[in-house]
């Protein structure tokens, strides 16, 4: 059984698969940590780290005098007060006015079957405990839910005003958990609109680091994620963990290293700006958190993220299906397009294997640039030259798909929708509300709003011929404040946008089953587990440069599967980054995701054209690995390598795939040897671009010493074959 209760000892094991989790419940009624790691029987112990024997420390005792240090404890949840001094995940204020609360266990329940969790999304399957503690009139449920796909088990927590008085939410990490006193070391992903996702790494020492978004969204900035390795891990050997937060609003991570050296790790929706109030009989979810492990390194723990999400988070139907390879008109034509300009760029690519046209933002309302338009979604047949049919037609007959942009979060001042409703945007009821790229918040938190642009957003895609949605959010939340919302319920808004957004969400990916849909948010600014439980893909930065895109893509694969991220190969030099990049290296880059191109196709040269079949022939072959493949990542670009270098393996391990590309050329560089990973070592693999044939063994130890042309930025791929396959 992957969960079981262990009486005798009042342990709950949870096993995943390639991993256990355990907590046992103390003698003071409080859920102790127990361990996190490789899978073990059923025989752990607990409470020594209860009773320090440290002096001048406060104590809590149970009926039988035992003494606790709830300092040192580590606990699946922490509350402040009554001898607790670290950073707490969960903070309730009663009636009174008190913050104290002290929870004991009251039971526990098994559920063959992943309960939904109201308004979020959470993993859809696995067996799930939930754990019940009562105080004050609250009852509280933690949640745990094993995988058997992944060593993996995701947290979260409900809060239950059973009394007859409000109790408020000052905070609710979704989970809790704490590493042993060792030299922990930090991964996380930080960035900026155009440069996210990128790889740091620091030390794990006294105080508490935090990672966090106030925006409202994600952000680009930081992602929901942190990985933890000790010195000795790497990409490929050693312990790591991870958590990542299946949550698209203000969110916060932190790991607290307490004066015994253990490490309070916790995370959830942030606490900044938060709190929620509970009357009598009003409950309140915290979003899901996924706790993922491994033993052979950061890679193996990404292969463990993305297993479980490619298992039971993404749309079933999308996951593993071929995706289209598109080509988007942004950057070739950004707002300034014409009907005749649309129709050259399909007709100059129709034939070569690209199968989807996407018409980025511009179609509709008045919009020729950012001030204007968004929430008007009506088709602009002056710009269009006529009905959108007409285009989806011209493209059909072209033998290709037809995919639209929508931004059905946001509003300009400058639309009808403005004009008609000013009151629905979100704003302070004082000031005037910040723009950002000329945009406003629309106010999700209010039903009729929500309504009207899933029965818009719908009525377009609805009666059109449209397979490929792109769903952009580009901006940031700058107000606190709803004017749906009452005076004491303020800090509800930036958590209560959130649900607004996922209702959306729900409602248009519903009405659409077969739609394909893409995520974007500035790029990146939105890229978590929440979005990739609607959206299969997502377009994870406007940067395309491929030197560039290699930080990127390196930094995104921590908890993200491939198939995740929406890669294009756009014009060189690039638009900003002025690189001259070769085409092949692009599209290299480019089939580390789901791909496409993204420039002006009539300026194609015919050298480049003649390229395109051959390019998306190389793609397909090898889908495969992008959205069912292990990855291994051998080398990041960052910190003064030179060379970004990931290794892609099938899981029947038939075939493979090597892509690496080194950024500089260097004069007289001295030569650089790379090690496959992840082959079987006893099968002969053939590797037509060396035209050789080895055992997966030798491949993987002997190495490869990528011979690249003269120049920057170019980039080598070697096929990994099973001999007679
Ligand atoms: C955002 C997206 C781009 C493009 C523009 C359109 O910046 O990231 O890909 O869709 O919006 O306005």
């Amino acid at each position: 059984m992957a969960i079981h209760f262990d009486e005798a000892s009042r342990v709950f094991y949870l096993h995943s698969k390639g991993c256990t989790y355990a907590f046992g419940i103390n003698s003071l009624g409080m859920p102790e940590h127990i361990y996190f790691g490789s899978p073990v029987g059923e025989d752990l112990s607990f409470g020594k780290y209860s009773q320090t024997g440290r002096s001048h420390v406060a104590i809590r005792t149970d009926e039988t005098g035992k003494a606790y240090d709830l300092s040192a404890m580590p606990q699946e949840f922490h509350t402040p007060y009554g001898g607790d001094f670290h950073t707490p995940s969960l903070v309730l204020s009663y009636a009174n006015g008190s913050r104290r609360s002290d929870f004991t266990y009251t039971g526990f329940e098994i559920l063959e079957h992943k309960p939904a969790l109201k308004g979020l999304p959470a993993l859809r399957e696995g067996q799930t405990l939930a754990v019940f503690f009562a105080a004050k009139g609250v009852k509280l449920t933690l949640s745990y839910t094993v995988s058997e796909k992944a060593a993996a088990i995701a947290r979260s927590m409900k809060i239950e005003n059973l009394g007859s008085t409000p109790v408020r939410v000052e905070k609710a990490h979704s989970f809790a958990f704490t590493l042993p006193n060792l030299a922990w070391k930090a991964v996380y992903l930080t960035g900026a609109s155009g440069a996210e996702t990128h790889w740091q790494q620091t030390s794990l020492d006294r105080g508490v680091f935090t990672l966090d978004s106030k925006r409202g969204t994600t952000s680009a900035a930081m992602n929901p994620a942190l990985a933890v390795g000790l010195p000795e891990t790497g990409e490929n050997q050693g312990q790591a963990y991870g958590v990542n937060l299946i949550y698209s609003g203000s969110w916060s991570i932190s790991a607290d290293r307490t004066s015994y050296g253990s490490v309070r790790v916790s995370g959830g929706i942030s606490e900044f700006d938060f709190s929620w109030l509970l009357e009598p009989g009003e409950s309140f979810q915290t979003p899901e958190a996924v706790l993922a492990y491994s033993n052979e390194g950061f890679s193996g723990l990404s292969r463990q993220f993305h297993d479980l999400y490619r298992e039971s988070l993404i749309p079933r139907q999308f996951v593993k299906k071929p995706r289209p390879v598109i080509i988007n008109n942004w950057e070739g034509t950004r707002f300034l397009f014409t009907l005749e300009k649309l129709k050259g760029m399909i007709s100059r690519v129709a034939g070569t294997g690209i199968d989807t046209f996407v018409l980025d933002d511009g179609w509709f309302g008045k919009r020729d640039d950012a001030s204007s338009g968004l929430g008007d979604w009506f088709v602009n047949e002056k710009k269009l030259g006529g009905p959108l049919k007409d285009l989806i037609d011209f493209t059909h007959g072209k033998g290709m798909r037809f995919g639209l942009w929508f931004e059905p979060e946001m509003v300009n001042k400058d639309s009808d929708l403005y004009r008609a409703h000013p009151d629905w945007v979100i704003r302070t009821p004082e000031e005037e509300p910040v723009e950002a790229r000329e945009q406003l918040f629309l106010d999700l938190t209010r039903e009729e709003v929500r309504s009207f642009i899933a029965d818009t957003v719908n009525a377009v895609i609805r009666s059109h011929e449209i397979d490929y949605v792109k769903w952009d959010c580009n901006r940031d939340m700058t107000e606190g404040y709803s004017l749906a919302l009452p005076p004491h319920r303020q800090k509800e808004l930036m958590h209560r946008q959130v649900l607004g957004v996922y209702d959306l969400f729900q409602r248009i990916v519903e009405a659409n089953p077969n739609v394909l849909f893409e995520g974007c948010a500035s790029g990146g600014s939105r890229y978590d587990p929440a979005i990739l439980y609607y959206f299969p893909q997502v377009w994870i930065s406007d940067q395309t440069d491929a030197p560039a895109r290699a930080k990127i893509q390196y930094g995104a694969s921590l908890c993200y599967p491939l198939s995740s991220q929406s890669c294009h190969v756009t014009e060189s030099p690039n638009r900003r980054a002025k690189h001259l990049t070769p085409f092949g290296a692009r599209a290299d880059m480019a089939h580390l995701g789901a791909t496409g191109y993204e420039l002006d196709a009539t300026k194609l040269t015919d050298e480049e054209l003649s390229r395109i079949p051959g390019q998306v022939a190389a793609y397909r072959a090898d889908e495969d690995l992008v959205l069912e493949g292990d990855l291994y990542r051998l080398e990041a670009p960052v910190g003064g390598s030179n060379y970004f270098a990931v290794c892609l393996v099938s899981k029947d391990k038939t075939k493979g795939k090597l892509t690496v590309m080194r950024l500089q050329e260097n004069f007289n560089e001295p030569e650089r040897k790379l090690f496959p990973r992840g082959l079987d070592p006893q099968v002969r693999y053939y590797v037509p671009e060396l035209d050789r044939t080895m055992a997966g063994n030798s491949w993987m130890h002997f190495g490869i010493c990528p011979k690249f042309p003269d120049g920057d930025y170019e980039t080598q791929v070697y096929h990994f074959r099973k001999e007679n396959t």
